[in-house]
Order: structure tokens, then C-alpha cells, then sequence
């Protein structure tokens, strides 16, 4: 049994930070920041929480998909920014929605978050334990940052997206190429509470998220290209038969060196990293739903979805759109 995506839906906070604002509270600059990155604005959480982007992405992604939430059999949420330690985020939109019947979960692969959600979800549906998943992933990665730090605070944004996943005959995911490297964990990293057991130190600091950015930039540039082909190459086509390359939104220059790498033109790989900047694991969903709302996809169209991040993790994903 195949898996195909048959809705997909996106939500981000009202609120659009643009460079400038940025500007205010550390020292950069509208030129630094687009010159080095690609991006021009983000959208910061105020009233909006990771619960209510992943509720909201979903609605859409249901109702475009004409599915009933009862009838949702899987839920995961891929986040490393829940409103809660416990329960899972995953709980809180299955209690919100109404989506009473799924097995709900959430995943932590930071910006690979989706994709590792895609990759269990067609694992599930393959081997016919369930029908039909929904796959989110929603961040509000502004309550993860350090304000002052501005080698990270200009990169991130808030939001969420979201796909419904259903058992097909026909083709839709074709093949994934996806790993890990936890020996890599401190390039990019944000500690947990601090432990206030009655063993250990009174008031530790509550830490942010910290990166070392050429190294993420480094691994990036060097192992997308080699699990998109991988991707590609387990299912025996061409890079140029795929019609987008839809990269996680991390920073232009990542996805031109990326194009260069793989050689192919730079059109084949959409970008709203300057309107949402860097979503993590809303990133691709993000993209995806965008890009379906725009009909910019075709039934029959081959498109790889690719991302990295923490981890570290990585991952690509090769399907045939058939919606
Ligand atoms: N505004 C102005 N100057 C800044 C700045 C900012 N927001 N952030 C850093 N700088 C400064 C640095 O302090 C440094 O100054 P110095 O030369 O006086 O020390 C200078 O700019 C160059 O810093 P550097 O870190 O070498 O810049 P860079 O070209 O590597 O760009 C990143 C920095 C973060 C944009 C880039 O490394 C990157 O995008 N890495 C990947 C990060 C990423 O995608 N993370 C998420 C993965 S999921």
C-alpha cells in the first residue's frame, strides 16, 4: 500500500517582525541580515501558541482534504517547542480538533521534525496498521531564543503546517532517504529545564538555544544534496524529472548552494524564507500548503521535500503529488 498526501493547511501568528524591528532590540541591520540569509520577515507568536498554529494548520489540512478529524487514525506533531513538557502537543490538538479515534505522538528531530513525522507515518500506513495519518508540525521557536543573541534571533520564526497522509493504490511517497548523527548534538542545541531536585544547585539559569553557525551551514551544504540524490537514486529517475525541490527554509545561500550542488536551476526550489524566515519543523508543511493554496502543483508532479537541522538530523523524501 502506497501513501499519498491529500491535504495540507498552514497557520502563522499575526504578527510579521521585519528586520528593522529587529533592528531595535540588537545590533544589526535590514542589509546584514537579507545579505547573509534571504530573510526579510518573520512571524512572531503573541496571543498564538504551538497548540493553536498545529489546530488551526490542521482545520485546514482536514478540510482540504474533505476528512472528518474523527476519522484521523494517526496524529503525530513534530516540535521541540510544546506549550507543555506533558502531555504531548500531539494530545492537546487530538483533544481540540476532535480527533478522538487517533494514536497521537509527538516527534523531536528539530528542523528534519516533518519529514522523520512522513517517514513513520508512511511506515504505518504501509504496513496496513493504519489508514490515514496527520502530520504537523508546529513551533513557536521565539520562546527557545536568546532576544539579545543576534547571531540566532534573526534567523528563527513561529508557525505551523500541516498534511493528511492516506493509503493509495496509486503512487505518492516513492522513496525517503533519512538519518541521524547525535555525535554532532552541540553545533545546535538548547538545554531543558535546569534540574531543581533537592540534589542539585538552587536557581541554575534557564538556558536558550545557542549554534554554531558555519558548522550547521557546512553540514548542510554537503549532506542535503547527497540525501536528495540518495532519495532519488532508490527510485531509479532522474534529478531532472523531479519538478521542485522544496528545501527546509533555513537560509537562501543553503538552498542556492544546494541547487549548484545538484545542478539544477535555482526556479526548482521555492522559497518563503523571507516572508516566515527559519519555522524548523513548520518549515516544509509551511512551504507545501503555501504552494498548494497557490496551485502550483499538478497531479503527477515529482517533488523531493528535504530538510536538516539538531540533531543532528537530516533527511529527503521523493513523492508523486496526486491530489
Ligand atoms: N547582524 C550583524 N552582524 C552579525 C549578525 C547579525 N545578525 N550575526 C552575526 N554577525 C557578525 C558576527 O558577529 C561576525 O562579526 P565579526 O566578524 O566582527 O566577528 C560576522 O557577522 C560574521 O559572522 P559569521 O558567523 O562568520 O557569519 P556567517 O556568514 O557565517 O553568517 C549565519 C552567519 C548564521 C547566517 C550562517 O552561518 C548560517 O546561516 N548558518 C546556518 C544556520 C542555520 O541555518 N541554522 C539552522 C539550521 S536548521
Amino acid at each position: 500500500m502506497n501513501t499519498k498526501i491529500i491535504g495540507t493547511g498552514y497557520d502563522l501568528p499575526a504578527f510579521a517582525a521585519d528586520n528593522n524591528y529587529l533592528a531595535t532590540l540588537v545590533d544589526t541591520s535590514d542589509e546584514w541580515i537579507v545579505e547573509r540569509t534571504g530573510i526579510r520577515t518573520r512571524h512572531l507568536a503573541k496571543e498564538e501558541t504551538t497548540t493553536s498554529m498545529a489546530v488551526n494548520a490542521s482545520r485546514q489540512a482536514l478540510e482540504r482534504a474533505g476528512m472528518q478529524a474523527e476519522d484521523v487514525e494517526l496524529l503525530i506533531v513534530a516540535t521541540i517547542s510544546g506549550d507543555t513538557e506533558t502531555p504531548s502537543t500531539a494530545c492537546r490538538v487530538q483533544a481540540e480538533i476532535g480527533a478522538n479515534r487517533a494514536v497521537a505522538f509527538d516527534i523531536n528531530a528539530a528542523c528534519s521534525g516533518f519529514l522523520y513525522g512522513m517517514h513513520v507515518a508512511e511506515a504505518f500506513i504501509r504496513s496496513g496498521i493504519y489508514r490515514n495519518a496527520l502530520v504537523i508540525g508546529a513551533e513557536t521557536l521565539s520562546k527557545l531564543i536568546d532576544w539579545t543573541d543576534r547571531s540566532t534571533c534573526v534567523l528563527f520564526g513561529d508557525g505551523a503546517g500541516a498534511a493528511v497522509l492516506a493509503a493509495t493504490e496509486e503512487t505518492g511517497i516513492i522513496s525517503q532517504s533519512i538519518g541521524s548523527n547525535g555525535e554532532k548534538w552541540e553545533v545546535l542545541e538548547c538545554q531543558g529545564r535546569p534540574n531543581g531536585n533537592p540534589l542539585c544547585e538552587k536557581g541554575q539559569e534557564l538556558k536558550y538555544m545557542t549554534m554554531n553557525g558555519q558548522e550547521v551551514f557546512k553540514f548542510a551544504v554537503k549532506t542535503v544534496p547527497l540525501c536528495v540524490e540518495d532519495a532519488v537514486e532508490k527510485a531509479g529517475i532522474g534529478l531532472d524529472e523531479v519538478k521542485y525541490f522544496l528545501l527546509h527554509q533555513a537560509n537562501k545561500r543553503i538552498i542556492q548552494s544546494v541547487a549548484k550542488r545538484l545542478g539544477q536551476p535555482e526556479e526548482k526550489f521555492p522559497m518563503n524564507l523571507d516572508q516566515c524566515g527559519n519555522t524548523s519543523a513548520a518549515s516544509l508543511p509551511i512551504l507545501l500548503a503555501q504552494m498548494d493554496e497557490q496551485g502550483l502543483l499538478q497531479k503527477g508532479d515529482r517533488l523531493v521535500l528535504s530538510g536538516f537541522g539538531a540533531g543532528l538530523t537530516w533527511g529527503a523524501c521523493l513523492l508523486e503529488w496526486q491530489k
